[in-house]
């Protein structure tokens, strides 16, 4: 079987470096380049831990692109309340070998999905969507050669996270949200109504931890950090590990179940700024533009994760 080649565009982040890992960790994907954009912590320091996440995994082959350190039109909103100062608080990082490419993010991502044939690169997209609505924005020609979008992204019957109605990613950039949102590529959605039922149980992490190698080891001491704020909130056995489900919908659909949909972003409102309205009920007429999924068997998704991790 050809491996699915993808580009992660990411702001680690915990959950953001245990969506690397599955992704590095799986022959059915091949990983063409990691861009990093601001989101959970500051451009400065997303980039640098994707390297530090790539040289964790033994692949410091990888190549790692900056993009925006800011959103298209707000000051950027961050989340060292959930990730720590670091954005990876839980283990002790290190200076990576490899230094950041000189190219742009953006640049990366548009000369890419020309070099490579016309629908064979898919985009996971686990932070705010700023880099992508750059790339829209800026080489049109490029929209139709994309394979399909899959992202980490906002939340319906679940509400929001960063506000009663907005989820974090969307929330931070929601203009450029509603331009990948419009841009009529085959969009699947990852939102809390699904991440929230992926729980770092106690269990689920010593299983983790038990597979003895750095990577797991790592990823465990990462999700007893990131957990603590979550089970705080949400008064849980662990937290939602949000962007995994990006790579896990990649490599094994059949554990979630959703629906085709309308999906559109509000960006007027200070109230419900970010807003994902999704027309789950087929109330509007309005053209479905997204796959949102709703659920997710669990044991399935840590199940593939935890064997996944320990093969790194
Ligand atoms: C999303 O926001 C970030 O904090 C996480 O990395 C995830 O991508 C969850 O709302
Ligand atoms: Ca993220």
């Amino acid at each position: 079987m050809t491996p699915q080649k993808i580009i992660i565009d990411t702001d680690p982040g915990q959950d953001d470096a245990a969506a690397i890992m599955l992704a590095l960790a799986s022959p059915e994907i091949d990983v063409l380049g990691v861009t990093a954009v601001a989101g959970n912590v500051p451009l400065a320091l997303t980039e640098r831990n994707a390297r530090i996440v790539t040289e964790i995994c033994g692949r410091g082959d990888i190549a790692v692109y900056a993009g925006a350190d800011k959103p298209l039109a707000r000051k950027l909103v961050t989340a060292e309340h959930v990730h720590g100062k670091t954005g990876l608080d839980g283990v002790d990082l290190f200076d990576p070998g490899r230094p950041i490419e000189k190219k742009h993010a953006v640049d990366f991502i548009i000369e890419t999905l020309r070099s490579e044939p016309a629908g064979t690169v898919t985009l996971c997209l686990l932070g705010p969507l700023t880099n992508i609505a750059m790339v829209i924005e800026r080489a049109p020609d490029v929209v139709g050669r994309i394979k399909q979008i899959v992202l980490m992204g906002g939340g319906f019957f679940e509400g929001g996270n960063i506000t009663p109605s907005a989820e974090f990613n969307i929330y931070v950039d929601p203009e450029a949200a509603k331009i990948v949102f419009g841009a009529g590529v085959p969009l699947t959605m990852m939102p809390l109504d699904v991440t929230h039922k992926v729980l770092t149980t106690k269990v689920r992490v010593e299983r983790l931890r038990a597979n003895g190698n750095r990577a797991s080891v790592v990823m465990a001491d990462m999700l007893e950090f990131f957990e603590r704020f979550d089970e705080e909130k949400y008064g849980t056995d662990g937290g939602p590990l949000h962007d995994p489900t990006v790579i896990a919908w990649l490599l094994d659909p059949g554990m979630f179940a959703g629906r085709h949909c309308n999906v559109e972003i509000e960006t007027g409102s200070e109230l419900s700024l970010g807003a994902t309205v999704v027309d789950w009920w087929k109330v509007t007429g309005r053209p479905e533009n997204a796959f949102v999924a709703r659920d997710v068997d669990a044991d399935r998704f840590f199940d593939l994760l935890i064997e996944r991790l320990g093969r790194l």
